[in-house]
């Protein structure tokens, strides 16, 4: 079995998310998504507009999704893809070339972001009733 996994906040999930997760989910069979915690996204000096427990319920419930677990440092990543058996990583391409030194543990994969939608656009929009 063919495992990806990816990594991210996930947050007012939208269709870049979705077309995301869906092509993820291409590169193999089984798709594991790590989603930033609230403490993690404070070290990124991010703010959630969902706490954690709601974005891992919403990512979950997401088809091409397998597994979520708790992104909660920048170091894991090498530990995560020793220990699950990750085959694949993939992310958008708003992070190309940022995890190359993943290469000698597994595939990198840096897909194409859909264009013209974000969480920071939703918000952004709502206030004004447009993404
Ligand atoms: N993503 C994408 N296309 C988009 C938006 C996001 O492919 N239009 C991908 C990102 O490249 C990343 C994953 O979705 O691999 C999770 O991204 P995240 O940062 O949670 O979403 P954004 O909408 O970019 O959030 P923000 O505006 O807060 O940065």
């Amino acid at each position: 079995m063919k495992k990806v996994i990816t990594y991210g906040t996930f947050d007012l999930l939208h269709p870049g998310h979705v077309n995301l997760l869906r092509r993820a989910k291409e590169l193999g069979d089984y798709l594991i998504v790590a989603v930033s915690t609230d403490a993690f996204n404070k070290l990124k000096h991010k703010e959630s507009f969902l706490p954690y427990d709601d974005r891992k319920m919403v990512v979950e419930a997401i088809r091409y999704v397998d597994e979520v677990i708790p992104e909660e440092s920048w170091d894991q990543k090498v530990i995560d893809v020793e220990k699950l058996g990750v085959d694949v990583f993939v992310i958008g391409d708003d992070w190309a070339g940022e995890f190359d030194f993943l290469k000698p543990h597994c595939e990198v994969v840096y897909l194409t972001r859909t264009p013209d939608i974000s969480t920071t656009k939703i918000k952004t929009g709502l206030g004004k009733g447009q993404a």
